[in-house]
C-alpha cells in the first residue's frame, strides 16, 4: 500500500513474498523518523486489571543497568515520569516530520521545547547510570549489567568501533524504552486471546501443569518443554504483532517493489495449531512471521523478550486460574490496539483470578 503523509512518501508491506525481496535484494534501507516469580508480582485483589509492565521494567532495569526501581520512592516515580514521557514523545505526531520547512509549528504547539527537555532528563538519568558504575568505591556486583560491558568495551582497544558515552546512551536508550514496552504488550495480548479461546487457554495451562506438577513455580529451563505455549506466542505474534510497522525505514535509493499475495489458511481464526508440527519461527528466515524484524536490524532484545514473555506467561498460567471479570463475557474482549510504535491494548484487560489449587 502506497500512502503520502506530506512530503513523505510510504510504502506498507504486509506480504511475506515482498518482505524477502525487500530484505533479499534491496539491503537499502535505513531507520528513519525522529529523530523466578512473576505471579507473585499480581496483587491479591479479585478483579485485575492485568499490567504486565511494572515487572517487565523490573527485569529490564536489572540486567540493563543493574538497578532495582520496584522499592517505591523518588528513584522509581523519576524512573517511571522518564518512561512515560519518553514514550508520548516516541509516538507524538510532529510537524516538521513531514513538512521539514514548517519546524516552527512544532516549536510553537510545545512539541520540540518538550522534546528538548525530556532529552537533557533523559541523558542526565543515563549520565548519573555510568558515573555510578564508574565510581571506584562502587560494590562489585554478581553479575555484569549491561553498562558494566558497554563500559569494558570503551576501554577495549580491539574492539572495531570508535565507541564513545555517546554511543552507550544510546543504547541505553533502546534498551530502556523497547526493552518493557513490546514484552509487557505481548504478555497482555497472549492472555486476551486465551480468554477469547477458552479451549486454548484450558489446553496451555493443562500442558503449563502438567510439565510443572506440585514444584510450585516455572523456571527458563522448564519453558522448553512448553511446546503449546510456544505456538500460542507464535499465533498472537500473527495475529496481532506488538510492533505492526518495525522501526519506520527510509529508502537510500530507487527500487521497484512487486506484488504477491500469499496469505494464511484461515488466516483469521486464532489457532495456535498451526504451528505444531509445521516449523515457521519468528527468528528472521521466515517472512510469513516477522514480529521482531528481519535482516541486519532484527531486534536485538529478542531471545530477551521471548524468555520473558514465555516465563511471564507460564508463571501466570501455573499458578492462577482465570475468568472473565463479572458482568464481562468472551464476546465483549475486543482487540482495538493503540496507535504508536508498540501497539498496546486500548482497553485494560480485566479479568478474575483464582489462585489454583
Ligand atoms: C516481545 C518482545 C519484543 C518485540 C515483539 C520486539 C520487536 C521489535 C521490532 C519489530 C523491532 C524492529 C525491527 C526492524 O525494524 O526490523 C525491534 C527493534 C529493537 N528492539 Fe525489540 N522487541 C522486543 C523486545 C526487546 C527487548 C527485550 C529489547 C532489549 C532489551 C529490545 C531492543 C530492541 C532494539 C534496541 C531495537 C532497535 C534495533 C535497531 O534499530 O537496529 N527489544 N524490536
Amino acid at each position: 500500500m502506497y500512502l503520502r503523509f506530506g512530503f513523505k512518501s510510504t510504502l506498507v508491506v504486509s506480504s511475506a513474498k515482498l518482505v524477502e525481496e525487500i530484505w533479499l535484494f534491496h539491503r537499502i534501507m535505513t531507520t528513519g523518523g525522529k529523530s523466578g516469580n512473576f505471579a507473585l508480582y499480581i496483587s491479591s485483589t479479585e478483579c485485575n486489571s492485568i499490567d504486565p509492565s511494572g515487572k517487565m521494567n523490573t527485569i529490564i532495569c536489572r540486567v540493563g543497568f543493574g538497578k532495582r526501581y520496584d522499592k517505591g520512592g523518588i528513584e522509581r516515580s523519576r524512573y517511571l515520569g522518564l518512561l512515560k514521557e519518553s514514550r508520548a514523545m516516541l509516538s507524538s505526531f510532529s510537524f516538521s516530520d513531514y513538512f521539514p520547512f514548517a519546524s516552527w509549528v512544532d516549536r510553537f504547539t510545545g512539541l520540540l521545547n518538550r522534546l528538548e527537555k525530556t532529552f537533557k532528563e533523559l541523558d542526565s538519568f543515563y549520565q548519573e547510570l555510568i558515573d555510578e558504575h564508574l565510581d571506584p568505591n562502587r560494590l562489585k556486583p554478581e553479575e555484569e549489567d549491561i553498562i558494566d560491558v558497554l563500559l569494558q568495551l570503551l576501554e577495549d582497544c580491539d574492539f572495531p568501533f570508535n565507541l564513545n558515552i555517546d554511543h552507550i546512551k544510546a543504547i541505553l536508550m533502546n534498551v530502556f524504552v523497547a526493552g518493557t514496552e513490546a514484552t509487557a504488550a505481548t504478555v497482555i495480548w497472549v492472555m486476551s486471546f486465551l480468554m477469547k479461546y477458552p479451549k486454548c487457554l484450558k489446553k496451555t495451562q493443562a500442558e503449563v501443569r502438567d510439565l510443572i506438577g506440585k514444584k510450585g513455580f516455572v523456571n527458563e529451563d522448564d519453558v522448553q518443554g512448553l511446546t503449546y505455549l510456544k505456538a500460542v506466542i507464535k499465533e498472537t505474534f500473527r495475529l496481532q504483532p506488538t510492533a505492526p510497522l518495525l522501526v519506520p525505514r527510509e529508502t537510500l535509493g530507487k527500487c521497484n517493489i512487486g506484488k504477491n499475495l500469499e496469505t494464511w489458511e484461515n488466516p483469521e481464526v486464532f489457532s495456535p495449531e498451526r504451528f505444531i508440527g509445521y516449523f515457521i519461527d519468528y527468528k528472521g528466515l521466515h517472512y510469513e512471521l516477522i514480529p521482531f524484524g528481519a535482516g541486519r536490524r532484527i531486534c536485538p532484545g529478542m531471545r530477551m523478550g521471548v524468555a520473558t514473555v514465555e516465563l511471564a506467561l507460564a508463571n501466570l498460567l501455573y499458578n492462577f486460574d482465570w475468568e472473565m471479570a463479572i458482568g464481562m463475557n468472551k464476546e465483549d474482549l475486543d482487540f482495538e490496539a493503540i496507535s504508536g510504535i508498540t501497539a498496546h491494548k486500548k482497553n485494560a484487560l480485566t479479568l478474575k483470578k483464582n489462585i489454583s489449587d
